[in-house]
């Protein structure tokens, strides 16, 4: 009895309090929790003719707490509607948190969620550690049973050598032979990030495979939120290390997203890499879910937030939001990221300007707002070509943010620094493009709390939220030296 209380609870004060919330107060086609606090994409699918996108979620502050699973549906991946949290942290195994995990459809049409089971334990000298393992809820959508046999992976099934305390976040698949697979991230005995692969003929009974990938300290302490799958010919890892070392403009210290290509061995069950990369060069990006829509196409969302710079703006009824869904492919062996296509069905009213010279300020009528999709391609003039270009957005007399594009080191900057911040944490961050003799393209999509650029159709993407007023909603252009730009901008309909 007292099991199903704590969810009802949750369940009756998110239809409460979600209820304040006015749409304009909130992201137009970015999902943020119904109440409270957000983390984690959590089992992201397309089940019964919708998608379901789950959420590590806190109903009760805007900071993170006790692990529920909060839950929306949507038809088009950017209209969501909030349906009863799912998950609340209340069996002994998973007392101090439902924590991150996956979905699946079983043959008999059931829901399946594995997630990870948190509890908090001493230590013989007094302090506590936290212990992890693996759980199953059946359900038809929107109620879910946890099964009575939980956990279905536990101390037992985790090799030596590798950690019962960070063990988490499956990700469950099929395998080619009608089968199961799930992947789970670990921290190995040499303090490092790995991921262990888990196979099972029916979901609930499940044995260590083998050790999918570690890092030997090369990408961060502890993989967080892996998935696996194939794209284009090769097969894909995605992981969100903790503990990361900067590398070069690669990766930035912190939580980071890690992408590695290469060749998953079925003979041994091990991930061969080629290739590494990030996957979001912006400040805000972490713990990317991935799914195969029913057209066949992979796609990406990310909870649009950095662990080290969860601050909430004042007096804000919730917190945390997921980044647009991103279609994927590889080219040129990277990996390739644009927003869904179903995004052009809210393009509204379109302007468009080609060949303007761009030196100083420059502001172009029709274009501004805080719901926009706009294309931005900057070339040099042949004489005195531009050293830099810039677009600022967001902006009024006192704020703005802004893109900005280095043709000497080919770099793009993306910056909050004069959003409206007044807390000394990440406000800039950097990256390389490909080297096109000073022309770029750029696609900007502002969705009021949130800006996501998409560099050269989706070679680099920097994706940053900022709690800037609405009414800062100017737009301008600006080269020291001489530049010439095309701009085509959508308005966005919420
Ligand atoms: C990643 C993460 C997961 C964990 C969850 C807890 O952001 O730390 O590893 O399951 O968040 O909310």
């Amino acid at each position: 009895m007292i099991h199903i209380e704590k969810l009802r609870k949750a369940r009756d004060y998110e239809a409460q309090y979600g209820a304040f919330i006015r749409a304009e107060e909130r992201p137009a086609f970015h999902l943020t929790p119904r109440v409270g606090w957000m983390n984690d994409p959590n089992g992201f699918c397309f089940y019964r003719g919708r998608y379901h996108l789950f959420y590590q979620y806190h109903p009760y502050s805007t900071q993170w707490g006790p692990m529920h699973w909060g839950h929306a549906v949507s038809r088009d991946l950017l209209h969501w509607e909030h349906l009863p949290a799912a998950l609340a942290p209340d069996q002994r195994y998973d007392r101090d948190g439902c924590f991150s995990g996956s979905a699946l459809t079983l043959g008999d049409g059931r829901h399946l969620l594995m997630y990870t089971g948190t509890r908090n334990v001493p230590r013989e000298d007094g302090t506590k550690t936290t212990v992890q393992t693996q759980c199953l809820a059946f359900g038809d959508g929107e109620n879910y049973i946890k099964y009575e046999q939980n956990p279905v992976l536990g101390e037992a099934d985790v090799p030596e050598g590798f950690s019962i305390h960070d063990f988490r976040d499956p990700k469950i698949g099929r395998r080619p032979d009608g089968g199961f697979a799930c992947i789970v991230g670990n921290r190995s005995d040499d303090e490092s990030g790995a991921i262990l692969l888990f196979e099972s003929e029916d979901a609930i009974h499940w044995r260590f495979r083998s050790i999918l990938e570690r890092c030997g300290n090369e990408y961060g302490k502890m993989w967080e939120c892996p998935d696996l799958f194939e794209l284009d010919g090769r097969h894909v890892l995605l992981v969100s290390p903790q503990d990361m070392c900067q590398a070069g403009l690669e990766f930035h210290n912190g939580n980071g997203t890690v992408c590695l290509i290469g060749g998953f061995d079925e003979k041994t069950g091990k991930f061969e890499r080629d290739r590494v990369q990030a996957v979001d060069y912006g400040i805000d990006f972490y713990a990317p879910q991935t799914i195969l829509t029913p057209d066949g196409r992979r796609v990406m969302i990310g909870w649009m937030q950095n662990w080290d710079t969860c601050i909430a703006p004042e007096g804000s009824k919730w917190f945390g939001q997921m980044s647009l869904p991103r279609e994927l492919s590889l080219r040129n062996g990277r990996l390739i990221q644009v927003p869904v296509r179903e995004l052009e069905q809210l393009r509204g009213r379109r302007v468009h300007y080609e060949n303007v010279p761009v030196r100083a300020e420059t502001v172009l009528q029709g274009v501004n707002g805080r719901l926009l999709d706009m294309t931005v391609t900057v070339r040099p003039q042949t004489a005195d070509a531009y050293r830099v270009f810039c677009v600022r957005f967001a902006r009024d007399s006192r704020h703005h943010s802004s893109v900005s594009y280095r043709p000497d080191s080919s770099t793009v900057r993306i910056s909050r620094v004069h959003a409206g911040y007044n807390r000394d944490f990440v406000h800039e961050r950097k990256c390389f493009a490909a080297d096109r003799g000073g022309e770029l393209k750029l696609r900007i999509i502002l969705d009021r709390f949130s800006a996501e650029v998409f560099v050269n159709d989706g070679e680099q993407v920097l994706s940053m939220t900022f709690y800037t007023p609405q009414t800062a909603d100017g737009v301008c252009f600006e080269a020291q030296g001489s530049a010439v730009i095309d701009v085509e901008k959508y308005d966005l309909m919420a």
